[in-house]
């Protein structure tokens, strides 16, 4: 193994637009990191990427802004819709003319978003919001405006949240302490999020898609590169996106086909299941997905709060590849409460084989 060191050579730019990316406050990402990641990514020659857990979209929004044909993979449903509006999408922008479709009044609208979480999230005006709007969803023309407009409704729900997440139901009003975040209804904020999202859109060179499926299953195409962000088995708090981000995984589809636990105060669905979550399974699981992407370099970014150490991490991609750098930054996520501000103070690993 060897540990990189860092260089005195000028490090490349960022592509300025990736500053601008309407980040979600989502568990793990790696949104404050992507100047590090840019550097490294930087100095590799690759032109095709798959971004394998590609949560709220910022890397493989970067792999896009950096030219190259980026895949973006997540197996939850509303992370892929935002990368089919930020990554996928050639340059579709919602119009003023969906706009005003997406805001006006169809007495045929369904009520099942005020029918199932009025009392537990948000007041009844927003909730009444989002399923006129789903409604109006519908009559969108084309995917990607379809994907604009509910990657807008995501984001605005995560912002009007208190700290972006579903565990615990609540009275909105309890909660008004002067953020504007919390201020503003959900129609002002979506007002805001469909240009927030029109103005990130660009197009990239051809063939950028948005994935969604469990990475073990993924046809292993042929990529240079692939990006691996998985989540971490916790150490002590739980790292489930189900529990925290229910609500806008149901909301990406507008909870069709999706199972409610029903005994659940704040109305859950079912989680996927994922290898990488649990201590049984995650060495395995890792040794998997390198071998199975073991033709093109590999790229994982680890914390040194994970589980496997490192050297165990590292020790599997060797079996693949001959060459390993291992990159290195302090780093603390914002993420959970003071008393865990310790436990968020990690090293951030970049492991680059070939
Ligand atoms: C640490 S987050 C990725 C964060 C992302 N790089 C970012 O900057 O926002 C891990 C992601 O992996 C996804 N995930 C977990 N298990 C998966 C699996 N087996 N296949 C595909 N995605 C999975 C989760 O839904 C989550 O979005």
């Amino acid at each position: 193994m060897t540990l990189a060191v860092p260089t005195l050579r000028l490090m490349p730019e960022i592509p300025g637009r990736v500053r601008g990316y309407p980040q979600l406050r989502f568990m793990g990402s790696k949104f404050r990191l992507l100047s590090w990641i840019h550097e490294v990514l930087a100095e590799i020659d690759f032109d095709s990427a798959l971004d394998a857990f590609s949560g709220s979209g910022c890397v493989s929004y970067l792999l896009k802004a950096m030219g190259k044909r980026v895949t973006a993979n997540d197996f939850l449903n509303f992370c892929t819709t935002i990368a089919r509006a930020t990554v996928e999408n050639p340059g579709v922008r919602l119009t003023e003319d969906d706009l005003e479709l997406l805001l006006s009044y169809d007495r045929r609208h369904r009520k099942f978003i005020e029918g199932r979480f009025s009392g537990i999230f948000f007041t009844k005006e927003d909730l009444r919001f989002l399923d006129r709007t789903w409604w109006n969803v519908g009559k969108l023309q084309g995917e990607y405006a379809r994907s604009i407009a509910v990657s807008a409704m995501i984001r605005s729900c995560a912002k009007r949240q208190p700290r972006g997440v579903f565990t615990v139901a609540g009275d909105p009003e309890h909660y008004k302490d002067g953020r504007r975040d919390l201020r503003l209804s959900l129609r002002e904020h979506f007002l805001e999020q469909v240009s927030v999202y029109n103005s990130c859109v660009f197009d990239g060179v051809k063939g950028c898609v948005a994935a969604n499926g469990d990475i073990l299953d993924f046809d292993a195409d042929e990529f240079d590169l692939v990006y691996m962000d998985p989540p971490y088995v916790p150490r002590s708090d739980d790292n489930c996106y189900i529990k925290r981000y229910h609500f806008l995984e149901g909301l990406s589809c507008y909870w069709k086909g999706m199972d409610i636990l029903e005994s659940s105060r704040v109305k859950k669905i079912v989680k996927p299941y994922t290898p990488f979550s649990y201590r049984r399974t995650a060495i395995s699981a890792f040794e998997a997905m390198f071998a199975k992407f073991s033709r093109s370099i590999l790229v994982l970014s680890y914390s040194s709060n994970g589980f496997p150490d490192l050297p165990i991490l590292v020790g599997l991609m060797r079996r693949y590849k001959s060459s390993i750098e291992v990159f290195e930054k302090d780093h603390r996520y914002h993420f959970g409460t003071h008393s865990s501000a310790e436990r968020n103070r990690v090293k951030e690993y970049l492991v680059v084989g070939r």
